[in-house]
């Protein structure tokens, strides 16, 4: 006979703030944010880790959070859509996407943001090719992609006033 499943303390930081949550172990990160933490920005498109739409940074590394059990989350930092603007400020992608015309129906546009946050962290003025490929893991129905490349290239350029 199975034993039914128990939930567990998880501790994490959450966008900066220390969190705690009781949690199945193997439920997906992506459902503990949303549903337990009220962190909806993260969305679940193909929910098997094709499409990107649930990415968000845990440690710096970018990863599809329909995939991480949130077990494997424990203490770590994770950052989620709803930190990177600083208040009322949008961050410099943010504004980009709003000029450019970035984002359409706005499903992918969380985990799209959170992939080119993630690359101009590491390269802050990325090539067109860069750019391309570090948005390969993210799939928008929408736009056809030239909108969003022009407005992370935008926000790059912008660097400094970030
Ligand atoms: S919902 Fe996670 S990769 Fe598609
Ligand atoms: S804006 Fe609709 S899927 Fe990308």
């Amino acid at each position: 006979m199975n034993t039914p499943p128990v939930q567990c303390e998880i501790s994490l930081t959450v966008n900066g703030e220390a969190r705690t949550v009781r949690a199945y172990p193997m439920e997906r990160l992506l459902d503990t944010l949303r549903h337990r933490l009220g962190l909806t920005g993260a969305k679940e498109g193909c929910g098997e880790g094709e499409c990107g739409s649930c990415s968000v940074l845990m440690d710096g590394v970018l990863v599809n959070s329909c995939l991480v059990p949130v077990l494997q989350a424990q203490g770590t930092q994770i950052v989620t859509i709803e930190g990177m603007a600083k208040g009322s400020q949008l961050h410099a992608l943010q504004q980009a996407f709003l000029e450019c015309g970035g984002a359409q129906c706005g499903i992918c546009t969380p985990g799209i943001l959170i992939a080119a946050f993630h690359l101009l962290s590491e390269r802050p003025r990325p090539s067109d090719e860069e750019i391309k490929e570090s948005l390969a893991g993210n799939l928008c129905r929408c736009t056809g992609y030239a909108q969003i490349c022009e407005a992370v290239a935008q926000a790059a350029n912008r660097g400094d006033e970030r």
